[in-house]
């Protein structure tokens, strides 16, 4: 471990579990844990770690790449790729055991032509129920897919689609796209061992009574966002320290372009973490946190530094709440029109992440390091 910036981030394991536990009830279905993309910036390979603890069915990434590193570190339980796997590299998937995605009859065409066996791959089938993004979309290549996997006696194991607005209070474009799944379910009779569906969203509102699946992918909800349930606790904070604090006089300016001038004597903090961190230069005018207090970002966030106002009584010891308690995630999104995903996802990995487990720290890794 090492770490040498006084900027972190706290990702609290125990809430992952509390959040589990609740998507588990809600939906009464085995849990697909969505970490791709970093885990949504939480740290892929310690929250593969964790959930191996917590008996998930499967681990859900988006790529090759990101499925190998889970493998390279040790990771054991079943991955697979939602997104795109390329068929020129089918046999590192098969080598290291991680399912795909058939996305089309072309695609499996493709497969077939490149490769004298593929009986050691697992496979998914993407239906497009109604989104327009990878999937097949027509019933009569779903049966050329499933007749080609029984020719060459692929193992099919599971079956699934994506909805594209289980986030909105009406559910019309949901139930049609489940209405569509449902009728290429019933065009054969494939004995699918895992269907699944759903995204947190729909996990705690449809999943429950769609009638055909087994298991829903959650990622959000089990870091602690939802659009529907409110208990669910926030996985991840952001925090850092104070590198300098000066005073400002009326008409002095701050930061690049000079976008702020003090209209009055104001004390300000300059704090280690900018937009190469991942927080956005929109940021000006959001509120960061000392002790509760609210602090304005003035001035253009820099790449490695930003400038708060701050309570005349701040010392450099002080903490800076960026993500926590008093704003979260959903509170940043809400100030950049943007959605928690893309908060999460874009913190940087040259942040250090510590790991907690209630209240003991367990693990501190920053990756220019570990
Ligand atoms: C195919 C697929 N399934 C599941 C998820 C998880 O969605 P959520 O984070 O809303 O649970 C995603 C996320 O982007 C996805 O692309």
């Amino acid at each position: 471990m090492a770490q040498f910036r006084n900027t972190w981030i706290d990702i609290r394991l125990d809430h992952i579990t509390s959040n589990l536990n609740l998507i588990r009830n809600a939906s009464e279905k085995a849990i697909f844990a969505v970490i791709k993309a970093n885990a949504y910036g939480h740290g892929d390979v310690e929250v593969a770690r964790h959930l191996e603890k917590l008996n998930v069915s499967y681990l859900c990434v988006s790529s090759l790449d990101e499925a190998v590193h889970l493998r390279k570190h040790g990771i054991e339980t079943p991955v697979i790729i939602l997104g795109y796997c390329e068929t020129e590299h089918l046999h590192i998937a098969g080598e290291n055991k991680i399912t795909c995605i058939i996305p089309s009859k072309e695609w499996l065409l493709n497969a077939l032509s490149s490769y004298t066996s593929l009986q050691n791959l697992v496979f998914h089938i993407k239906i497009d129920s109604g989104m327009n993004r990878v999937g097949i979309k027509n019933i009569e290549e779903y049966k050329e897919v499933l007749q080609l996997a029984k020719n060459h006696q692929l193992n099919l194991e599971g079956v699934c689609t994506h909805l594209s607005s289980s986030n909105m209070s009406d559910q019309i474009l949901t139930d049609k796209q489940l209405e569509t799944f449902k009728k290429f379910l019933e065009s054969s009779d494939s004995g699918f061992r895992w269907i699944h569906v759903a995204n947190s969203d729909a996990a705690v509102t449809v999943s429950k009574q769609d009638g055909v699946s087994n298991a829903v992918r959650c990622g959000i909800s089990m870091y602690g966002y939802s659009t529907f349930n409110q208990e669910l606790q926030p996985v991840l904070s952001l925090h850092c320290g104070i590198n300098q604090i000066k005073k400002l006089y009326p008409g002095d300016k701050v930061s690049y372009s000079a976008t702020y001038t003090a209209s009055k004597e104001e004390t300000i903090a300059i704090i280690p973490i900018g937009y190469a961190d991942g927080l956005d230069r929109k940021l000006q005018g959001f509120h960061f946190s000392i002790k509760g207090h609210p602090c304005e970002v003035i001035g253009r966030v820099c790449m490695d530094l930003i400038i708060i106002r701050v309570p005349v009584d701040t010392k450099l010891t002080d903490v800076v709440e960026i993500i926590g308690y008093h704003r979260n995630a959903a509170d940043m999104a809400k100030h950049l029109d943007t959605i928690p995903y893309e908060i999460l996802t874009s913190l940087s990995p040259r942040i250090t992440r510590r790991y907690w487990q209630n209240n003991d720290l367990i693990k501190s890794i920053n990756e220019r390091f570990d």
